[in-house]
């Protein structure tokens, strides 16, 4: 049996803090409502000449400098972003070429905030097969570039940053006692498009577009749907609450968070929380908590990771993982 281990995880923040403080002069809010409904005080913003693919170049070095590895031994990278660089090609294309990585293939994954997640899954499905052996994951964000920032409902909710995460193939018994990847749960229901998308793109209006969204309707399904997605990872290992050491949630809001973990029975001592100084960043939101914990101690060789996640789509999952 081939697993995926984890190498190394690094994250990269733009320097820029926009603070609920400075948002109240932006739009009709405060502090208080945002701390309060959300859990966030601040977020970071990129810098005009930052793009999508310069975060995830960033994050991505410092995965591979974390996992002690040269770039070209990768030979597959997975970006997974909402906010392309350009329509086409691919944004991890020129995160390949920057790393002056010339084989294997680089291909972007959509599924907005369930995209590492996803993307997760994919690379750990083609290193389990044997096509490719070192995966380079990143979730990479400038939701800042697709925020009404009239609408107080969403534009105090995102902010931008790129996570990455480097695996190996390696062989493992084939028990939930092997190092790397045990399982990923994957789950998309198109129904609920209008609960949270962008009304813009390439085909619709040939314009970027903004994020809209339902806010209640979003929070409804999520504790919901996250619920089951992580019963599904704790059952297929044959795994309990009690087994999971770090759970590292997708970091929307710390209501959506504590309402999770709280259905799982899990102590908040458990649970990895970026939200509060990094606002909701989509695809990068998990490789950057992971980034934190492991860079601060908190995750340890040899310990179970839970990570979940749900976005527009809505597409939802969850994958557990020996560290
Ligand atoms: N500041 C002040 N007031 C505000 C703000 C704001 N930033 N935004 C909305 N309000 C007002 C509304 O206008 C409304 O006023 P009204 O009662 O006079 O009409 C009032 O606050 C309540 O608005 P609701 O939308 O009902 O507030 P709610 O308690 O649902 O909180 C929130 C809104 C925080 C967005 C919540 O619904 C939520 O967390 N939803 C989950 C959405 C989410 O996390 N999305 C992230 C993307 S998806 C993902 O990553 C999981």
């Amino acid at each position: 049996v081939m697993r995926a281990r984890v190498l190394g995880v690094g994250g990269y923040l733009p320097a820029r803090v926009l603070t609920n403080e400075d948002l109240s002069k932006m739009v009709d809010t405060s502090d208080e409502w945002i701390q309060e409904r959300t859990g966030i005080r601040e977020r970071r913003i990129a810098a005009p000449d930052e793009l999508t693919s310069t975060l995830g170049l960033h994050a991505a070095r410092a995965a591979l400098a974390n996992a002690g590895i040269d770039a070209q031994e990768v030979d597959l990278i997975i970006l997974a972003t909402s906010t392309p660089d350009e329509t086409f090609p691919a944004s991890a294309t020129k995160i390949q070429a920057a790393l002056g990585i010339t084989r294997g293939a680089a291909f972007d994954l959509q599924a907005v905030c369930a995209g590492f997640v996803f993307a997760l899954s994919t690379a750990d499905n083609f290193l389990k097969s044997g096509q490719f052996r070192t995966a380079l994951v990143i979730g990479a964000e400038t939701f800042s570039r697709i925020l009404d920032w009239k609408d107080r409902g969403t534009c105090v909710l995102f902010g931008d940053g790129a996570g990455a995460m480097v695996l190996r193939a390696e062989a493992g018994a084939g028990t939930n006692a092997d190092i790397g990847v045990l399982s990923t749960h994957l789950f998309s229901d198109g129904r609920h498009h209008d609960a949270l998308y962008v009304d813009g793109g390439v085909s619709s209006t040939q314009t970027a577009g903004h994020l809209r969204m339902e806010g209640k309707e979003v929070f409804r399904h999520a504790v919901v749907k996250l619920a089951d997605s992580v019963t599904e990872a704790l059952t297929a290992n044959g795994l309990t609450a009690d087994d999971i050491d770090w759970l590292v949630p997708h970091q929307a809001n710390a209501r959506i968070i504590i309402g999770t973990a709280r259905k799982m029975g899990l102590p908040m001592d458990r649970v990895v929380m970026t939200v509060d100084r990094h606002g909701n960043t989509s695809a990068a939101s998990i490789p950057l908590a992971l980034a934190e914990a492991a860079a601060d101690g908190r995750i340890q060789p040899g310990q179970v990771v839970l990570v979940e996640a749900i976005g527009g789509g809505l597409s939802w999952g969850s994958a557990l993982i020996r560290w």
